[in-house]
């Protein structure tokens, strides 16, 4: 096959050099949006009288009988045809000929390509930010279902304070929140249009670069034409929100695993959800929750290849560039299959509510409590904590809960303790009492969760 850039060559490229250099088994996923482009590009060429109203025609007529062809299957791809743009030029000159080879009249493959990967993440990233809405929505049903559930709150993965598990699960939807907040604003940047700067210098032909720029939708263009082909800033950032992203998902998906443990008991998860051991029959894995802690190594991993890739390339384009889409597409397909599967199986988690509950109340996990009330009785904070510090060493030494010691036991410790004191001991009533803004008391959670419904609708 010939090859659109063969003029000026006398030798044929080499088998081994072909393969080296091909990008057409990865990037011809983007085979829809070229074609898009490239519809647009001929609208355009034929409104400028660049090339004839009969050409253009001819050219977006080809193109969409390509694009039928594609889509079912029928469209051979070829590895000496380099990459998609080349594969779908070639075919639009053999089927309908000479008009064919006007299209890529005031074009490059570096603009070209440059707008495939925009239109591309564009759409990527609208389908993200709907998917992660989607996650924080169940989560956001299984904070309103479970609202009554008392848990042990952790520092250091000790027991802290008892908390709401509405409260916490409330958390995770705060950090899908700023992720999609990320996406919505690095949208922006990718929502730029490049072609028209064609391989670097922009070009002496007539075109209208607003007039493709509207057709694709784009709200911005690119203002500059070295810049608009060389620069990747909005894939790296795609890629870093996709981490960010991942990091949360990691976090709650390390939970789900620790929860599930016979240790924890705190939670069930569902056995659609899970999967056995080739060797011991008893076992149930956390598989899923696994690979979505797992996934979110490599997609860092992605994102410090793309940033390395790029960050000694002296300007305009460059091959290098080529090797953007390997990490795009995997960050895209696993942030993708990440929060799928976690919406489906977050319905279905089983919360274990009086485990939960029996867990919430031991450890001294309403100490502070009795610090906070000694506060209120005129004790400075410092010293209420040391009070209270002494009565936890008190209980330990003789193996007593907070709510077991008397009150004379408790006014051996300070003269400003009365029966009052046992309002604060418990779970419940610690919980209840943490009223502060943002804070776990079920009137205050409920506020967020009715703030959290209106934000995401
Ligand atoms: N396959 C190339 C890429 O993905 C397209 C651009 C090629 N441009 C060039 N001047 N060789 O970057």
């Amino acid at each position: 096959m010939k090859k659109p850039w063969a003029g000026r060559f006398t030798e044929k490229t080499s088998k081994t050099v072909e393969y080296f250099t091909e990008s057409i088994s990865f990037d011809r996923r983007l085979w829809k949006y070229d074609i898009e482009g490239s519809i647009a590009h001929a609208k355009m060429l034929g409104k400028q009288k660049i090339i004839s109203q009969k050409d253009s025609s001819a050219i977006i007529n080809g193109l969409k009988n390509i694009a039928g062809e594609i889509e079912i299957g029928r469209f051979r791809f070829a590895v000496e045809l380099e990459d998609i743009h080349m594969n779908i030029e070639a075919a639009l000159i053999k089927n309908i000929g000479d008009a064919g080879k006007k299209l890529h009249t005031a074009r490059s493959r570096n603009d070209q390509v440059a707008l495939d990967l925009r239109l591309y993440l564009r759409a990527e990233t609208k389908k993200t930010i709907a998917l992660i809405k989607n996650l924080q929505k169940t989560l956001l049903n299984a904070a309103e279902n479970n609202i009554g559930i008392i848990m042990p709150g952790y520092t250091h993965l000790q027991r802290a304070q008892p908390v709401l598990l509405s409260h916490h699960l409330l958390a995770y939807i705060e950090m899908l929140r700023r992720d999609r907040e990320r996406f919505e604003d690095s949208l922006k940047r990718t929502d730029v249009f490049p072609l028209g700067s064609c391989a670097l210098a922009g070009t002496s032909l007539p075109v209208d670069r607003a007039y493709v720029a509207k057709l694709l939708g784009f709200k911005a263009i690119a203002e500059n034409s070295i810049d608009a082909v060389s620069d990747r800033d909005f894939a790296v950032e795609f890629l870093t929100d996709a981490g960010i992203l991942m990091m949360h998902l990691s976090r709650l998906a390390e939970e789900l695993i620790l929860w599930s443990t016979e240790e924890f008991s705190f939670i069930e998860l569902p056995d659609a959800f899970t999967t056995g051991s080739s060797i011991m029959p008893q076992k149930k894995n956390p598989d899923v929750a696994e690979l979505i802690r797992g996934k979110s190594g490599r997609i860092y991993g992605n994102m410090i290849a793309l940033m390395t890739v790029m960050k000694g390339l002296p300007l305009a384009y460059n091959r290098d560039m080529q090797e953007d889409k390997m990490p795009v597409f995997d960050t895209v397909d696993s942030i993708k299959s990440c929060l799928t599967v976690l919406a489906q199986m977050m319905p279905q988690v089983k919360f274990m509510r009086e485990r939960m509950h029996e867990a919430a109340g031991k450890a001294y996990s309403t100490a502070t409590d009795i610090a906070e009330y000694l506060v209120r009785k005129g004790i400075p904070f410092r010293q209420a904590h040391e009070i209270t510090g002494k009565i936890v060493r008190y209980c330990i030494k003789n193996k007593k809960q907070l709510g077991e010691i008397s009150l004379a036991e408790f006014r051996n410790f300070s003269n400003v303790i009365s029966k009052d004191i046992y309002l604060h001991l418990s779970a419940e009533n610690s919980v209840k009492a943490k009223n502060s803004r943002g804070g776990t008391s079920p009137s205050e959670v409920k506020k967020q969760i009715k703030r959290l419904k209106r934000l995401i609708k």
